[in-house]
């Protein structure tokens, strides 16, 4: 069961070249649960055709003024009080235009200006037109209205061949957007700071002691918080994947970076998720040059790096404090005695040595340990988990307060 489960979603696709890459978007939604009504331009169509859609969605796509929607009963005025959402990728400079004035001369603006429900607009066009003030206008007077959303466009080469803003934000990034507008907003107003993937401590200036995570779990937290109407502030290490949507990144490299940065925002958070792999030692001496082959053998010396959950919990901050643990075998009696050590509000401990949970996979298998509700979670998506915790956090914030 996806989050978009039981949503019923009004796909508009206008004539860019980036639509294309809208069959991915609804790839996604579909994949997520979601019910997608395609409602393509008669430019659209002319770039993808409603062929490719109706099989993407298993509904005939809609094109120009439709058709297929009255034939099987539901009126145009329907389909927008159907929708809990529209999102229009690619939105061409000339449907903004008219979207902004309140024209309907096709299904798409007809069902945007009868609608109710939020737009999310994902624009995509040439620099020049982007910049264009006629352009800027429209956009402006779009944004006078909360329900439309606008999400991109990216910075970047262009169909056209030019360089600047104008590209259509990537399908992932529309599809997350998606899923934060029809969220449950129970973080609202909070502020969450997360801790994710490894640290990298070096040795000399092309070798470093690392682990293995990959910053999963850490950022389907941030996803999910965003989702949840939260200001999320992600501290990562070095990974390999894309910023999440709608978070602010600080990279670091080492643990002593990590622990600046973490302390650094501490005091204006509401929660501290640290899912780091922060590395446990560093070297004593860092050598400045390559260490030669020659030198094999060489034994090197390690001091402990901070601990940063140990120094914020001296601290006794406001924020509530969730610490991870990862063991290899049973991880609860190791998460209960870092919860009282680190003086935490609770612990999501792992056992990192089965194979489909703790480091570099989409899964994982959790406790949550908080001294007196203990739960041990299924085997779940790292996303999935990620909503769990968090349930708790705002079953704990709720108390707090209370
Ligand atoms: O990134 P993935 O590939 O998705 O993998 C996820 C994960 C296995 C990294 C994650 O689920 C996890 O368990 N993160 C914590 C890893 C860890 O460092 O555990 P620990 O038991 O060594 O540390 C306990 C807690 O202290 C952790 O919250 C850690 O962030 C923190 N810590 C550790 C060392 C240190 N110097 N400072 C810290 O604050």
């Amino acid at each position: 069961m996806g989050l978009l489960d039981k949503k019923f979603i009004v796909l508009g696709v206008t004539g860019g070249i980036a639509a294309y890459r809208t069959c991915e978007l609804a790839r996604m939604l579909v994949k997520d649960g979601a019910g997608v009504q395609a409602v393509l331009t008669g430019a659209a169509a002319e770039m993808v055709g409603p062929v490719t859609f109706q099989a993407l969605t298993g509904r005939p796509a809609e094109v120009g003024r439709g058709g297929n929607l009255a034939a099987s009963g539901m009126a145009h005025i329907d389909l927008s009080q159907r929708a809990d959402l529209i999102v229009i990728a690619p939105a061409t400079a000339n449907t903004l235009a008219k979207i902004s004035w309140g024209m309907a001369d096709n299904l798409l603006t007809t069902a945007v200006l009868s609608s109710t429900c939020p737009v999310i607009l994902a624009p995509a066009m040439n620099t020049r037109m982007w910049n264009n003030p006629l352009t800027r206008e429209n956009l402006e007077r779009l944004q006078r209205l909360e329900r439309m959303i606008l999400v991109g466009p990216a910075v970047g080469s262009l169909a056209c061949g030019e360089e600047g803003a104008g590209r259509m934000e990537e399908p992932g990034a529309i599809f997350e957007a998606v899923r934060t507008v029809l969220s449950v907003k129970d973080l609202k107003g909070r502020h969450v700071l997360v801790s994710a993937g490894p640290t990298r401590e070096p040795l000399d200036p092309v070798r470093y002691l690392s682990n293995r995570s990959s910053g999963k779990m850490g950022y389907a937290l941030v996803a999910a918080a965003v989702r949840r109407g939260a200001k999320v502030t992600l501290v990562s290490g070095p990974t390999g994947l894309e910023a999440p949507w709608g978070a602010r990144v600080v990279p670091v490299e080492t643990a002593a970076g990590m622990a600046r940065a973490v302390l650094k925002h501490l005091a204006k958070c509401d929660v501290l998720l640290m899912a780091a792999a922060v590395a446990d030692f560093e070297l004593r001496k860092i050598a400045r040059k390559k260490i030669k082959k020659s030198q094999a053998g060489l034994s090197i010396s390690l001091k402990p790096t901070p601990d940063i959950l140990l120094r914020v919990g001296q601290q006794k901050p406001k924020c509530l404090l969730v610490g991870f643990a990862a063991e290899t075998g049973n991880p609860v009696p190791e998460a209960q005695r870092k919860l009282k050590a680190k003086k935490l509000d609770l612990v999501v401990a792992n056992d990192v040595s089965l194979p489909d949970a703790g480091f570099d996979v989409d899964t994982n298998r959790v406790h949550l340990v908080d001294g007196k509700d203990n739960r041990e979670l299924p085997l779940l998506s790292k996303e999935e988990v990620a909503e769990r915790i968090l349930d708790r956090v705002v079953r704990m914030l709720a108390r707090k307060r209370g």
